[in-house]
């Protein structure tokens, strides 16, 4: 999910001494609904979060996170705005909330005094909460406002008090609903062909930056070159969120059926539709220098709506929340790919999973 603020371990040595490093670990990931689901525990509470690279903090969702010994409060927090908070990522999703030091544990990695957040007024989110994994927050703390707090961030945590350096972790998804989130190097066994490696910008978002307009990605419509883009990777996001002027013109350009809806919020959605019986237009993204395509996977879209097998939908969203050249590159996308980050390089580097 994308956020619009206000403002490791598993990489274990085995035992200590001369042992071969043990194998990156896997933390096991579902897909339900859009979103990629791991175990988080809070003290003597489970919960099912979701993985979002496309935010910063843990926060737990209204009226779950019951106090306990552990639990410290703190007098500090935030309110956030994310859009993609729903299935078909048309959804916003409001909160408030203030932070609790509390003991967590994350797969086998165990925290202390970590910073949790409790939503104290907020919309509901997809299962018990969000735990995030973008970049820091470019404001952690507000020198003006006392009561600011922005969070802290769970892969930092793990990489320092597991010793993972550089701080980085990947995020296989595969097809079928499962996949890993793996702290350390990439694991070469997961992943074949090229690795195409992004700079990023070192805050907020897993948004790539690049030096020239020519150096910046494009977005492809089967063989066709459109234009260039500057995409956030956020796994997050349910889908792929492009500008509602741009995505309109490719539906269009591949004959879909546009359907444009404005809500509550003045947000303008345009979805595109077409016979299920012809075969579906390929959307997806290429990197210079390299020329090759990067598509959606064809199966990984969450915007069919047809109850009659008859009308199917694009696996691309135009909305107004989303500013050319700027793309919301979410988890559809992922899907059969190995998406490493590294936070002390502040790059995204990805292949295909073998
Ligand atoms: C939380 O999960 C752990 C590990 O699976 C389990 O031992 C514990 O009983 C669970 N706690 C609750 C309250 O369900
Ligand atoms: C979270 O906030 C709710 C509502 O303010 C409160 O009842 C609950 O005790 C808080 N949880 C913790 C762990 O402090
Ligand atoms: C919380 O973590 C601290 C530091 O590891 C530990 O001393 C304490 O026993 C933990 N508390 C609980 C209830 O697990
Ligand atoms: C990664 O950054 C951390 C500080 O954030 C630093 O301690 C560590 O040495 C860096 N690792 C590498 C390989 O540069
Ligand atoms: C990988 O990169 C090489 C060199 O740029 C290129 O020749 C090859 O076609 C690429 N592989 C794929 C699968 O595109
Ligand atoms: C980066 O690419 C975008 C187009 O995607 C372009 O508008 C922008 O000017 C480029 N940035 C620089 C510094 O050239
Ligand atoms: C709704 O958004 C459009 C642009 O998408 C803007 O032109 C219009 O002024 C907005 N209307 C309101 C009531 O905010
Ligand atoms: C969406 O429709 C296509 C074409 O019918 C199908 O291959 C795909 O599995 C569907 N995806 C979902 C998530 O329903």
């Amino acid at each position: 999910m994308k956020l619009f603020s206000t403002a490791s371990l598993l990489y274990a040595l085995g035992a200590v001494g001369l042992v071969a490093a043990a194998l990156p670990k896997d933390v096991p990931l579902r897909l339900s609904q859009g979103f990629w689901h791991a175990r988080f525990s809070v003290g003597p509470q489970n919960f099912s979060l979701t993985v979002d690279t496309g935010s910063f903090a843990v926060l737990i969702s209204e009226g779950l996170y019951k106090p306990n010994p552990t639990s410290v409060q703190t007098n500090q927090g935030e309110f956030i705005q994310f859009n993609g908070a729903n299935e078909d990522g048309t959804l916003f999703a409001s909160e408030t909330f203030t932070f609790v030091k509390d003991n967590v544990t994350f797969d086998d990695v165990a925290l202390a005094g970590f910073l949790v957040g409790n939503i104290t007024d907020g919309d509901p989110l997809d299962e018990d909460g969000i735990i995030g994994f973008s970049p820091p927050a470019s404001e952690i703390t507000d020198p003006n406002d006392p009561t600011f707090l922005a969070g802290q961030s769970l892969a930092q945590a793990i990489c320092d008090q597991e010793n993972i350096s550089p701080c980085e972790f990947g995020l296989a998804l595969k097809t079928d609903g499962t996949g890993s989130l793996i702290f350390g190097p990439i694991d070469e066994s997961k992943i074949k062909g090229n690795l195409t490696t992004q700079k990023t910008l070192a805050f907020d978002a897993w948004w790539v930056v690049n030096t020239t307009e020519a150096d910046s990605p494009f977005f492809v419509v089967g063989d066709q070159v459109v234009t260039h883009i500057q995409p956030i990777f956020d796994n997050g996001t349910p889908n792929v969120i492009g500008p509602l002027d741009t995505v309109r013109a490719a539906l269009e350009s591949v004959g879909y059926a546009i359907i444009e809806t404005t809500d509550d919020n003045n947000v303008t959605n345009i979805f595109g539709t077409y016979d299920c019986s012809c075969e579906p237009a390929r959307f997806g993204f290429s990197f210079p220098p390299s020329a090759e395509v990067h598509y959606i996977d064809l199966g990984a879209n969450v915007l069919n709506r047809t109850a009659d097998g008859k009308t199917c939908t694009a696996n691309i969203l135009g909305s107004s929340m989303v500013d050319a050249p700027t793309w919301q590159i979410g988890q559809t996308w992922f899907q059969g790919r190995y998406v490493q980050h590294n936070l002390n390089t502040s790059t995204i580097a990805f292949a295909e999973l073998a």
